[in-house]
């Protein structure tokens, strides 16, 4: 604990001087930055190498810290009571008077926001009067960090700090709510998409098919930049096969997400699996057939983006 706190003001010094640092998250690891200055921000964007058009999460202690920046609607409260802090993020409309910096919503009305459970991170948040804007903290279109070792491969000495957290509990992006207006899902993500339906009571479309152009749909995205296949049966010889399941004959090329179809487990191991493959250099990746409910669906979401790149 004592050690914690030494870090934690660390991080204060560094941010405090409108710098970025990695931020441990149950999701994934953060760049984060004061979303309050430009100067501050603007470095994100550098360092990812993200388009500008591109805007960022906001991560609050609690819903106290965020009313002056973002209009509260009664759905949010509904959802914020029971989900927060935790894996969701909300897009809400964003204030005329808040202090927001424009490189953050990229000049929208909206804010994307989201309050951490990670106790460190919580910790940190708690002690600041501004909050954090942090994108998943790697290199644009790559697969997220999960670890501190993660968020220093992607950034080297680049940056010159990341809180060190452990390794994410839940291991892959916060689902995305849009409340600006009719709820709709826009990421699938820690919170499975059938327990919000039957928090809320009502459906809720994914805007996968929607105009609204959503956070993680490009196309490539979580990439290990590597040839992948899904729902591969029997694998090649020299490929990396990614499995749910045990199997009976093991192999060296064998990566199980879980042992026992665990999904949830499975979705929690899939970036850290995919970076030590890309690690050890195969040259091709397999992946079994992954059922498409709860985290499965998560997890086939991210390995279609990973999938696709040029
Ligand atoms: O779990 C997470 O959400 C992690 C951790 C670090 O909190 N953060 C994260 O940030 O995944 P990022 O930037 O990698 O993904 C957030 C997505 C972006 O793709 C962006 O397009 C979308 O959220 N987004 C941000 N603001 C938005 C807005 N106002 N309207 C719609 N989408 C928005
Ligand atoms: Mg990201």
């Amino acid at each position: 604990m004592k050690n914690n706190l030494s870090n934690i003001k660390k991080a204060i010094k560094y941010l405090n001087k409108n710098q970025c640092i990695g931020i441990p998250t149950e999701t994934v690891y953060g760049l984060a930055a004061n979303a309050y200055s430009s100067v501050a921000t603007d470095k994100i964007f550098k360092l990812k190498k993200r388009p500008k058009k591109n805007p960022l999460i906001v991560h609050y202690y609690n819903i106290q810290s965020l009313k002056n920046d973002c209009e509260i609607n009664d759905i949010f409260l509904k959802l914020y009571k029971k989900y927060s802090p935790g894996p969701i993020s909300y897009i809400l409309k964003l204030k005329k008077n808040s202090f927001i910096s424009k490189n953050v919503t990229n000049k929208k009305k909206t804010l994307a926001v989201r309050f951490p459970s990670h106790p460190l991170t919580r910790g940190l948040l708690k002690k600041l009067n501004y909050p954090l804007a942090a994108p998943s903290a790697n290199i644009s279109t790559k697969i997220s960090p999960v670890s501190k070792k993660d968020v220093k491969d992607e950034f080297g000495d680049k940056i010159t700090f990341i809180l060190d957290g452990g390794q994410s509990k839940i291991g892959i992006e916060s689902t995305i709510l849009n409340l600006v207006s009719k709820p709709q899902i826009l990421r699938l993500g820690g919170i499975p998409k059938y327990q919000i339906k039957k928090y809320l009571k009502r459906n809720l479309s994914y805007a996968k098919k929607s105009k609204i152009k959503s956070p993680g749909q490009e196309k490539t995205h979580y990439s290990p930049y590597i040839k992948l296949r899904l729902n591969v049966f029997s694998p090649n010889k020299k490929e990396a096969f990614v499995l749910i399941k045990k199997k009976k004959k093991n192999s060296k090329n064998f990566f199980y997400l879980s042992k026992n179809n665990n999904l949830k487990e499975a979705a929690k191991n899939l970036y850290k699996t995919l970076r030590i493959i890309k690690k050890k250099n195969f040259k091709s990746i397999a992946v079994e057939k992954i059922p498409n409910k709860g985290f499965g669906e998560v997890i086939n979401d991210r390995l279609k983006r990973a999938s696709y790149f040029k």
